[in-house]
Order: structure tokens, then sequence, then C-alpha cells
């Protein structure tokens, strides 16, 4: 198969009328997706280990799932008239001729997985966790990228109000153990199949009696998705809809007690919250209980995490009618909120081999390996270096020794250790050094 032409690559390039050697600009990453480089990366690290932490103590278990769907699958579970279906998803014809989505969220694959690996017929209650990226074509700004990375946590098959709690919960108890106290959840009940159509008539008839006051996205979602009306941040729909009709006052009997045991259930955990009838969530699958974590800390993307009850999603998609509820967490954004609370210390060596000359060099490499091997952080210099360049390069490295091995150490089967801080030097017999070594820092 002949490659379309874009697959060239390199572009000659003629400059004052030559034709010079390839110049090329290194190429830079898509807009809106992001390098996440060491420094920040063991941040991201520390904040997914406090995460499995909890949710191993909550009884999650993780499932890795596909980035790649069917496109059909987002459309039906997320929904045809959001924002994400209509424009954000990344979709493209495979060769095969199948419409494929680079995953927009993990909810709609969990649900997938579950009904086709029929886990269901294993286990009543499944919880389920998973950590990965996310793809949305969105307009980039701080705390929205279009390859975003979320923690997500799902419960199968409780219908409870107490399994919505318990998310809620595990989401502060996560923040707290972070350290971050500017989150408080926001919680709603968006009613169910029974209570909420009438809310949605009455809120029509009123989004109609707004004339132009809407903004165009607005007057677009009266028509396919008027709840989503009453969480559009444009002051001007703000205005229209301070007196619109409130979902509270639509609820039926079920859904009124299970919003009000969802709150004593937070109550009771001294858990703070606060009720938010305009939170209607982006995506169409939630029912009843829908939450965010929200924060004053990252602009207009205040939200740092959101999920809610999605009862009739494994119905909907083929499988029995079984209850479910979950969260996302946007990693990204409480990466950011992480970073400015607590920067985790960065990984030095405990020891930098310093060889000069080959003999001391291949030496050098042996106890490397053997240091490295036995789960002991250790670095040395490859290439051909004065003593002072890699003393400057152990000290750069925050390695707490240097051990020196010259020619002179090498006539005397000496090496030499130099204790960084304290500037103490030592010798030390090469014979089982490497053992000895070990032996030392595993202590350290
Ligand atoms: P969501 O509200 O679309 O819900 O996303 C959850 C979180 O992901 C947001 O609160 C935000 O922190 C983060 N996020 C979303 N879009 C971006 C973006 N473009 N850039 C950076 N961060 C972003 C869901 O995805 C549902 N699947 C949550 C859920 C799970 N509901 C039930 N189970």
């Amino acid at each position: 198969m002949t490659p379309p032409s874009f697959f060239k690559i390199g572009n000659r390039c003629t400059r004052h009328g030559t034709d010079t050697a390839t110049t090329m600009t290194p190429l830079q990453s898509i807009k809106g997706f992001k390098d996440i480089l060491p420094g920040e990366s063991e941040l991201w690290q520390s904040i997914e280990q406090q995460a499995k932490t909890i949710f191993d103590a909550f009884g999650f278990h993780e499932v890795r799932l596909p980035l790649l769907e069917k496109t059909e699958l987002f459309a039906r579970s997320i929904g045809e008239s959001t924002d994400i279906v209509e424009k954000e998803m990344y979709t493209f014809q495979d060769r095969g001729g199948d419409l494929l989505t680079m995953r927009p969220e993990a909810t709609a694959g969990i649900v997938r997985a579950y009904l086709q690996h029929k886990l269901y017929a294993r286990e009543a209650v499944h919880k389920f966790y998973t950590i990965g990226p996310m793809f949305r074509r969105e307009r980039p700004q701080k705390g929205r990228y279009r390859q975003f990375s979320q923690i997500n946590a799902e419960i199968f098959g409780v219908a409870s109000p107490y399994a919505d709690a318990q998310l809620i919960l595990v989401l502060v108890h996560l923040m707290n153990a972070l350290g971050v106290t500017d989150a408080t959840p926001h919680i709603n009940s968006l009613g169910c199949p029974a209570c909420r159509p009438a809310f949605r008539t009455a809120l029509k008839t009123f989004l109609d009696g707004a004339g132009d006051h809407l903004c165009s996205d607005c007057v677009r979602r009266r028509e396919t998705n008027p709840l989503r009306v009453l969480d559009c941040k444009v002051p001007g729909c703000r205005e229209a809809t301070a007196n619109a009709p409130a979902l509270a006052d639509y609820l039926c009997p079920e859904c009124q007690t299970h919003f009000a045991t969802v709150q004593q259930a937070l109550e009771g955990q001294g858990v703070a919250f606060t009720i938010d009838d305009r939170l209607v969530r982006g995506l169409d699958y939630y029912i009843r209980t829908t939450f965010e974590i929200q924060t004053s800390a990252l602009g207009a993307q205040n939200a740092i995490a959101g999920g809610g009850r999605y009862d009739g999603l494994a119905h909907t998609l083929g499988g029995p009618d079984i209850p479910a509820t979950g969260f996302a967490i946007g990693l990204d954004r409480l990466a950011e909120i992480v970073g400015t609370i607590r920067q985790p210390a960065p990984l030095q060596p405990a020891l930098f081999i310093a060889a000069l000359g080959e003999e001391a060099r291949r030496k050098a490499f042996q106890w490397l390996c053997q240091l490295n091997t036995s789960g002991i952080a250790a670095e040395m210099e490859y290439g051909d270096k004065s003593l002072k360049s890699q003393m400057k390069r152990a000290d750069k490295l925050g390695a707490s020794h240097v051990l020196i091995l010259g020619e002179k150490e090498m006539q005397r089967g000496t090496a030499t250790l130099r204790n960084m801080a304290s500037k103490e030097q030592i010798d030390v017999p090469m014979r089982d050094l490497a053992n000895r070594l070990i032996e030392r820092f595993k202590k350290t």
C-alpha cells in the first residue's frame, strides 16, 4: 500500500537560493496534549498510589480497558445531544471501515466490559477502578486539555443511596489524604424516568418563554437537552434562568428518599457538602444522585471530580437492568492543585561511582549492576570524564556518597568512599565491595 503523502517526512528547505541539508525545527506535541516529565511524574505517581491505597481499603479492584471503542458505545451511553458526542470526540474510520473513537470517558467502556464478560453473573456487586487517559477535543485552557487523565471508580449492582454516599466519602477521604482543603462536594438529584419528564416539560416551557436571552448554545440545548441550560456559565443564561423551575420540586417520593439518605449518610460521616440544584452534569446517563468536587483553585475549570448514579445504562447498552454509580477525578487538575501544596522529594541515587580509566569503568559497571539489581539507586559516569566533572554530576544528581575508583585505587586494591555532606573520605577494600556496599546502602 502506498503511504499517503503526509507520511513523507523531512522537508528539503532552500535557503539563500541553495538547497541546504534538511533543516527542521523539532516537532511539537499536539495542541492540548501535554507531556508529564520527571519532576511532575513523581507527583502523579504519589497521587495514584494514594488513590490505590484508598481503593484497596474500600474494596475496589482495578480494570484496564482499551482506549479505543466503537463510536456507537459513546453515542448510546453519553448521549447523542451532549457536547462530548456532538463536537468533542476523536472519531475516525479505521482501515476496515469501522467507526472508532478514542474514549472521551471511561464509564461507557467499563459498562461495556462488565456486560461483555457477564461479570454480573459472577457476583452481585462489583467495585472497579481504573486510571488512564481520556480524549476530548475541547478548547484547551488551564485545567482543560484534549488528552487528560482520570481516576475512575464505579460500583455495579447496588441501588442503595449508601453506595453514592460511599463514593463521595472516597473522594473526600482522598482529598484529605492529599492535603487538598479547598474541595467541596456539590450534590444534586436529577430525578428518575418517573419524575424527570415532568420537570423537563416545565423547564422547556420556561425556557421557551426566555426569548432571545439565551446564548446560541443554550438556544440549541433548549430543544435537544434543556437541563443542560441550567449549568451554562454564560451570565446572560444565568440571569435568564434565575427563576427557572427547580428539580427538587419535581422529585418523586422514591427520589426524595434516596437523596435524603445520601445527605444523612454524609452528615453521619461529618462530610460538609453543598446542595446545588443546577448541577446537571454533561453526560446523559445520570439519574438521581449527581455530584462534583469543586474548588476555587483552578479558575473556570472548577471541578476536580464528577460523578453520579447511572442505573439505566447497563440496560440501554443491551444488558440486564443493573444499578450503578461512580465518579471520575481529573488527574491533571488534581495534580495541579496538589503540586502547589507539596512536591515529592526527587529520586536521588544513594551512590555515584566515579571511575577513571577503562579498567576502573569495567569494574564500576559490574558493581553498578549488582547494586541496581539489589534495589539500590546508584549511578555512574559511562564516559571518559575528569574526576572534577564526575563529582559535579554526582552533586547535581544529589548522590549522598561517591565511590572514587582511579588507576591509583585499582593498583592499591582499595576505592575511596566520600560522604558528600560531611566531605569525609574513607578507603574501602575492593574485595567483595559490591556486597558490602549493598549491605551499607540497604540500611540507609
Ligand atoms: P466528567 O465530569 O466529564 O465525568 O469528567 C470528570 C472529571 O474529569 C472532571 O470533573 C474534570 O476534573 C476532568 N476533566 C474532564 N474533562 C477534562 C479536560 N478536558 N481536561 C482536564 N480534565 C478534564 C465523566 O467523565 C464521567 N464518566 C464520570 C463518572 C464516572 N460518572 C460516573 N462514573
